[in-house]
């Protein structure tokens, strides 16, 4: 395989620019990101405050691709000029998002099985985005027949890429991916395309490579929230990772203060650093027992002693 590309996966209400400015400071290995999605709105709602995750003065460092989601062609081509005002080339349309009030609504995965409304609706923002199209699919909501019918859709129209996870939206982000399928779907898109779901370890990675045939680019999601130097080790070959408690703790350390500078209050903040150990305590030695603990702090104090106490003697288990 060729040196992959690997993006950061959007994780709304994780990946935050307080997080990915963080992350890029500690860790090696990542390309670019995708901001978390931003719904559609009418041009005379568009602000500041909606396009702030990705104002430029925010920004890691490292190229940032946003994401919307929606179904209304000129709020998406208001919000795609707002987007190139600040600067950007490309935006990511959501066709993923398997929530079943936004899939209600025919948004995100709930356009997969309407390639007739996709069709209307890429026309119309091809033709009046200044920014390059890319989007994010699932197989479909029940079944990869529905991701098949729509990628003579997405064939017709001028793609910078299509990002592919194969699940179905039903299966939400349990069960396994349909790697066959990814395989198949690949065959048949005529623009770059992009793999994502369950890289979670160098083998899963190097597992890929029979049906990424032909793909380099590649989106990691949880398992790099997990393990954050998950970059570093796909791109070394070299599973082992030195000073990870330490280096980790700078991360964590890092984040907690980038939060702690604009938000008020214990409980707000022990929901964001809940949030945050939800994924790298999978791989610390008792990190359940940990995780637990910090899940019933009430207080940041409390949150801070055990923090400090655990990594103290943690072991990375990754
Ligand atoms: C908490 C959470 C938030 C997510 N937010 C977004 C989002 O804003 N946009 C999007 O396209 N996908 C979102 N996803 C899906 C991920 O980007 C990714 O496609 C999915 O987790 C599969 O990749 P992984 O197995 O590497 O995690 C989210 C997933 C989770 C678990």
């Amino acid at each position: 395989m060729s040196e992959p590309f690997l993006i950061m996966a959007p994780m709304r209400g994780i990946t935050t620019m307080h997080y990915r400015k963080a992350f890029v400071r500690h860790f090696q290995g990542l390309d670019a990101e995708m901001a978390p999605f931003v719904a559609t709105v009418a041009a005379e709602r568009i602000n500041p405050k909606l396009l702030k995750d990705v104002l430029p003065e925010n920004s890691s460092g490292l190229p940032i691709i946003p994401q919307l989601i929606g179904n209304n062609a000129a709020d998406f081509v208001n919000m795609a000029r707002a987007l190139h005002d600040l600067g950007y080339n490309e935006v990511n349309w959501n066709l993923g998002c398997p929530h079943k009030p936004i899939r209600n609504k025919q948004r995100g995965s709930g356009l997969i099985p309407r390639p007739e409304r996709v069709d209307k609706l890429l026309t119309e923002i091809c033709a009046g985005s200044p920014c390059k199209i890319s989007v994010k699919v699932r197989l479909g909501v029940s079944d990869k027949s529905e991701v098949m019918r729509l990628i003579p859709v997405l064939n017709r129209h001028p793609l910078s890429e299509v990002i592919v996870h194969p699940r179905t939206a039903e299966q939400m982000y349990d069960g396994t991916v349909d790697l066959a399928a990814f395989a198949e779907a690949s065959r048949l898109i005529e623009h770059p395309i992009c793999y994502n779901g369950d890289i979670n370890d160098l083998s899963f990675f190097q597992a890929l490579e029979p049906y990424c045939i032909g793909t380099h680019r590649f989106m990691l999601g949880r398992g790099l929230l997990a393990n954050p130097f998950l970059c570093e080790v796909i791109k070394s070959g070299n599973p082992k990772t030195e000073n990870a408690i330490k280096r980790l703790r700078g991360f964590h350390d890092e984040v907690f203060e980038n939060y702690r500078s604009v938000i008020d209050g214990d409980l707000p903040m022990l929901g964001k650093m809940k949030e945050f150990w939800a994924y790298p305590s999978q791989n610390l030695s008792n990190g359940r027992t940990f995780f637990k603990k910090v899940k019933k702090c009430h207080r940041l104090a409390t949150y801070q002693e055990i923090v400090s106490e655990f990594l103290a003697d943690a072991e990375w288990a990754a």
